[in-house]
């Protein structure tokens, strides 16, 4: 795949309210710290859109609430790059990332993806999940503290393992394969990414080779075979003319696949844990429906009586979506919600920010599930008022497979045990990346 070339980014913004903060390192550390509390403080004290610095002065333009979101996620007639939004960050070490490309090339890319998240691809890896996270839920201490980051971690790797790659998840190889993959993503939050030797960054792209020849080296022994994880899939995947997606590009998206998948659903179920703990009437609300459920394995079908456990996991993402902050780029001058912006500006768009608007949330600081019950629908207040899972051509392709994944786990988890949280926890979150809170979540399970 060739490097995108791109105009340099426009750094007049002068028309716009704003600061840009400490040299090099721009707003970054607030925004890191807290990155709802400083969109609110920009929008309070500027407007919905705003420019800043982040990291080795990157001028951004911050455009807040769903119009902007709707203008750029939607976008039909091209006016933001996903792939000049994120091609500096991802796309140094995910280049052939669906989420770096645009238009015919993007196009493509999801198409070649389709056979592996189809209703049909999706029970096979129910049949996938439920021995895993059994035997990973089995062996958590019980009336014990334990860290459930580092619990859910484990258990999400080994989907990865079983589930994306088609591994034994106990085997060497997806050992192997856990280390290459942490390695790779230590290199996105560096602050230095440059290739100098013995550098996170030099490591992360040695990692990234390694996993580049393991997929070359196995996708010739996965055609044709008929296993059902998302990488023989991709092997099997023919396009319109009967020929099979090469190795480049079934390297790029299985990469990529697994970069947004992991650390997505980690943050999701972590913080879904938190919200239970701290709600434990809906601990129980999600207890008695997992126990109308006549199963002791969940099918596909199954799922689809989980609707209190399902608001449970739209008003987390509500709070806490996993992805904080969504990046583009401008392609020409563009008019949008009463401003104009200049071609080649970096745009960024706040979820989380948009979630607590009070003007299209009903006391957006509670924890509120039947929100998005029928009756309320709060989330559709507006088309783009609610975008955990972003919008438009990029939308998140794994948002099935992920609430699927999720409702897997609770099932198992709370059919089982009682989750309880230290008294008055109140714990401090981290935002970026990917937010949690900072402790990792101490949790005590008690067997019901
Ligand atoms: C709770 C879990 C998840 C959340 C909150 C989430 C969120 C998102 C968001 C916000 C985007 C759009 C980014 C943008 O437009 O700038 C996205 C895209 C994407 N996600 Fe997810 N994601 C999750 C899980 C997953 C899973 C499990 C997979 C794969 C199995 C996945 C694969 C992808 C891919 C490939 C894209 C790029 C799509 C494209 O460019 O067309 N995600 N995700």
């Amino acid at each position: 795949m060739s490097k995108i070339k791109l105009a340099p980014d426009n750094r007049d913004l002068s028309q716009f309210p704003g600061e840009y903060g400490l040299p090099f390192l721009g707003k970054t550390i607030d925004l890191v710290k807290d990155t709802v509390g400083f969109c609110t403080d920009h929008y309070e004290r500027f407007g919905p859109v705003s420019r800043l610095d982040m990291v080795k002065n990157q001028r951004i333009l911050m455009c807040l609430g769903p119009e902007f979101n709707e203008a750029a996620l939607f976008d039909p007639k091209g006016n933001f790059s996903s792939a000049g939004g994120y091609g500096s960050s991802l796309g140094t070490l995910y280049p052939e990332g669906m989420l770096i490309r645009d238009d015919k090339q993007h196009k493509r890319t999801r198409r070649a993806s389709q056979p592996a998240f189809k209703t049909e691809a999706l029970k096979s890896y129910v049949e996938m999940l439920n021995p895993i996270q059994e035997r990973r839920i089995q062996a958590m201490p019980v009336n014990e503290e334990f860290i459930f980051y580092d619990a859910i971690q484990e258990t999400l790797m080994d989907v990865a393992a079983r589930v994306f790659i088609g591994l034994d998840e106990k085997s060497p190889e997806a050992q192997r394969l856990n280390y290459i993959f942490e390695t790779i993503n230590k290199g996105l939050i560096t602050p230095l990414p440059y290739n100098i030797p013995f550098t996170t960054f030099s490591k992360s792209l040695k990692a990234r080779e390694e996993l580049r020849q393991f997929f070359k080296t196995n996708i010739p022994l996965r055609r044709g075979s008929d296993a059902e994880d998302m990488f023989t899939r991709y092997c099997n995947a023919q396009d319109e003319d009967g020929e099979y997606l090469d190795d480049a590009d079934i390297d790029g998206h299985m990469a990529f696949l697994l970069f947004a998948a992991f650390d997505t659903t980690t943050s999701a179920l972590t913080n879904i844990l938190y919200y239970l703990g701290k709600n434990p009437e809906w601990q129980d609300k999600v207890r008695n429906e997992i126990f109308n459920i006549n199963n002791e394995m969940p099918t596909f079908e199954d799922l689809s009586e989980m609707t209190l456990t399902e608001y449970v996991f739209q008003e987390t993402l509500r709070f806490y979506p996993s992805v904080m902050i969504l990046n583009r780029r401008t392609t020409r001058d563009v008019h949008v919600h009463g401003y104009d912006i200049p071609a080649n500006t970096m745009i960024m768009l706040s979820p989380p920010f948009t979630h607590r608007m009070e003007e299209w949330w009903s006391n957006p600081l509670e924890f509120d599930p039947m929100r998005f019950s029928p009756e309320r629908s709060e989330h559709k207040r507006h088309g783009f008022n609610y975008v955990p899972f972003g919008g438009g051509a990029h939308k998140c392709i794994g948002m099935h497979f992920a609430l699927m994944n999720a409702k897997l786990y609770l099932f198992r988890l709370l059919k089982n045990y009682k989750v309880t949280l230290r008294p008055d926890y109140d714990p401090a979150f981290m935002h970026v990346h990917l937010p949690r809170p900072i402790d990792g979540l101490p949790i005590t399970l008690t067997k019901i």
